[in-house]
């Protein structure tokens, strides 16, 4: 994980970095730094916690040069602590890095055996010792990094900073995405093209295993073999703004309440103005796929279970579901003519992008569902239909999760409609309900009250069970998921059916349990385990339909009643309900809501 900027050019270098680095602080907030070239000399400031903490210590004291790189850190090897921050330097060399050094053990055994002295705990120390080590060797900078990338094993983003050389900056990547921005008279690197919004939108992403020179007034990229390549400059289409919270006291809760607006934007491209869907053209056949993947991590592995249902019920379509971190390694036979779907908010995600590149060499098409579109799970994708949330901010991820989802509904759809699997008039129906889905979500943003109010009871609770069934249950295991990341409190989430197979053990009169039961063919099942739950004492707190909430409200510690859909677009619904509880369960217990300890918003580590 982590986040990398790097400037050269003719101004100061500190102004740019910080910004870089707060549009990147997504990736990590344990620690941050910077490191500039001041007359030859490297100069740094670190700071442990959040970039505010680097600030504040920058204006006491300012960084001077016009070369500099700077870091912001998701700790993985060693404590959060000042001396673990980047960048990490010797006399000649500083660096800050992005990624996992796996042989840094040997590495570092190496250097110290031949008298390194190390001043931290982690993998990323061994690069500047490296390249150091081979300078003082007669290597040109050039020559000492080349040779020092051949000895790494793992994944890396790098910026380098050379003392007594203030023209020059070295980029280099493997496995973690690294992006050059090109200016007027200066160029910058960044972890992502959104870090270098506000200074140019002429962007060339290096490939795997590139390294680049970077000098004020051009760029030189070497391939993995050395050799000089020429790499396109594409044009972003990223804004420079600054994201707000606008009214909202947290990015989460603005996120949750965009959530109409995003579903109709996403829907938009797919649908004509009457209503038909009108998905992109696929490189691939629906009616000669034997079989489908969703891979994924987190959040977005809930919605592609939800898609596994909606593909299994409506186009009768196979699916397989793994969540992408187990799928590579269990090493799966994938069928020809397969399709795989890759399911990420920030398209950034290790473990996904390995499982796509699985995927890929098994000759599976590649379709994903992103919210980046330049991100590296678009460019190594197929095809990409993208959720048009809009940047997502919280870590907590809410909008993006609504959006897969609509996509995953249309696509399904789509299928049933090219394999015949579903009469027109069922698939126009659930178009229509699914266009009707911002309306129904206005409805229970409007009843925000009374999710406060029941999040005020999850003061002093310990643990949450939620339960679902059906369309329901990948629900439940995201209605747990948002509550312990931002609230701190465990909870689980469980098929409701399963409860009796171990979970009931769990039950007293001190447990929540949220159950999300709308009144479908499933209804009267779930009904039973509520009884199962309310026998035991459990505090249950059921989220239904009127018909729901009338036929059993009264027997239940709460209900809520929401409004009534199409059983098939209940996912979208009951998405809201859990999010507002999770947010106003973390604002009552006064967690960092939008920057939860020891997670970060995307996760470029395996
Ligand atoms: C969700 O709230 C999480 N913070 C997390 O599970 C996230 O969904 C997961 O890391 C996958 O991220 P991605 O969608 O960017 O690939």
């Amino acid at each position: 994980m982590c986040g990398i900027v790097g400037f050269i050019g003719k101004k100061q270098a500190a102004p740019f970095l910080l910004e870089g680095l707060r549009r990147l602080e997504y990736r990590g907030y344990d620690s941050a730094g910077i490191a500039t070239l001041d007359g030859g000399k490297i100069t740094k400031v670190r700071a442990q916690g959040h970039l505010s903490f680097l600030t504040e210590k920058l204006k006491k004291n300012p960084l001077s040069g016009c070369v500099g790189i700077g870091h912001t850190r998701w700790a993985t090897h060693g404590k959060p602590t000042e001396a673990n921050a980047h960048p990490h330097s010797t006399d000649l060399v500083a660096v800050v890095h992005n990624g996992i050094i796996e042989n840094y053990r040997e590495l570092r055994a190496l250097l110290e055996n031949k008298g390194c002295i190390f001043t931290s705990d982690t993998d990323t120390e061994v690069i500047a010792h490296l390249i150091s080590d081979n300078m003082r060797h007669g290597m040109t900078p050039q020559q000492a990094t080349s040779a020092a990338l051949k000895q790494l094993d793992g994944a890396f983003a790098l910026g380098i900073l050379f003392a007594g050389h203030d023209d020059l900056l070295i980029g280099a990547r493997r496995g973690s995405p690294l992006a050059l921005g090109h200016g007027a008279d200066a160029m910058y690197l960044g972890s992502d093209a959104l870090a270098l919004a506000p200074q140019t939108n002429k962007i060339t992403y290096l490939e795997d295993g590139d390294w680049a020179e970077l000098y004020t007034d051009r760029i030189v990229i070497h391939d993995s073999s050395d050799v000089v390549v020429e790499r396109k400059i594409h044009t972003s289409s990223l804004t420079n703004d600054v994201i707000g919270k606008g009214p909202y006291s947290h990015f989460m809760l603005k996120e949750i309440f965009e959530q109409p607006s995003v579903i109709k934007a996403t829907l938009e491209p797919m649908i004509t103005k009457d209503h038909a869907l009108a998905l992109p053209a696929l490189p691939f056949n629906w009616k000669n796929v034997p079989r489908l993947t969703i891979l994924a991590c987190g959040t977005a592995s809930y919605a592609g279970l939800v898609g596994k249902y909606w593909f299994e019920q409506l186009a009768q379509l196979p699916v397989e579901i793994d969540l992408a971190s187990e799928f590579r390694y269990r090493e799966p036979p994938m069928p020809q003519g397969g399709v795989a779907i890759i399911i990420s908010q920030s398209g950034e995600t290790a473990d996904t992008l390995a499982a796509l590149h699985y995927a890929k060499e098994r000759g599976q098409k590649i379709l994903s569902i992103v919210n980046v579109p330049q991100s590296s799970i678009a460019r190594a994708s197929d095809i990409v239909v993208p959720t048009l949330a809009g940047p997502e901010i919280g870590v907590a991820s809410t909008k993006a999760f609504t959006a897969q989802l609509t996509v995953l509904l249309a696509l399904a759809l789509d299928a049933a409609r090219t394999r015949g699997t579903q009469p027109d008039s069922r698939i126009q129906d659930i178009l229509t309900a699914l266009c009707d889905i911002p309306n129904k979500i206005g409805s229970v943003l409007r009843q925000e009250n009374v999710f406060q109010e029941l999040a005020q009871g999850f003061d002093t609770v310990s643990d949450v069970l939620y339960l679902g069934r059906g369309l329901l249950y990948p629900l439940a295991m995201e209605g747990a998921l948002k509550l312990k990341e931002i609230s701190y409190i465990h909870a689980e989430g469980y098929p409701a059916g399963e409860m009796k197979h171990g979970p009931i053990a769990l039950i007293d009169e001190k447990l929540p349990v949220v159950f999300m039961a709308p009144s479908d063919v499933l209804f009267e099942k779930t009904l039973s385990n509520i009884q199962e739950v309310t026998a035991r004492g459990g505090k249950v707190i059921l989220l239904s339909d009127k018909k729901g909430v009338d036929a059993i409200g009264a027997s239940v510690f709460r209900a809520v009643s929401l409004p009534s859909v199409d059983p098939i677009v209940s996912p979208l619904l009951y998405a809201v309900p859990v999010q507002l509880l999770a947010y106003h369960a973390a604002v009552v217990r006064g967690t960092n809501v939008d920057q939860p300890r020891n997670l970060a918003k995307s996760v470029t580590v395996e």
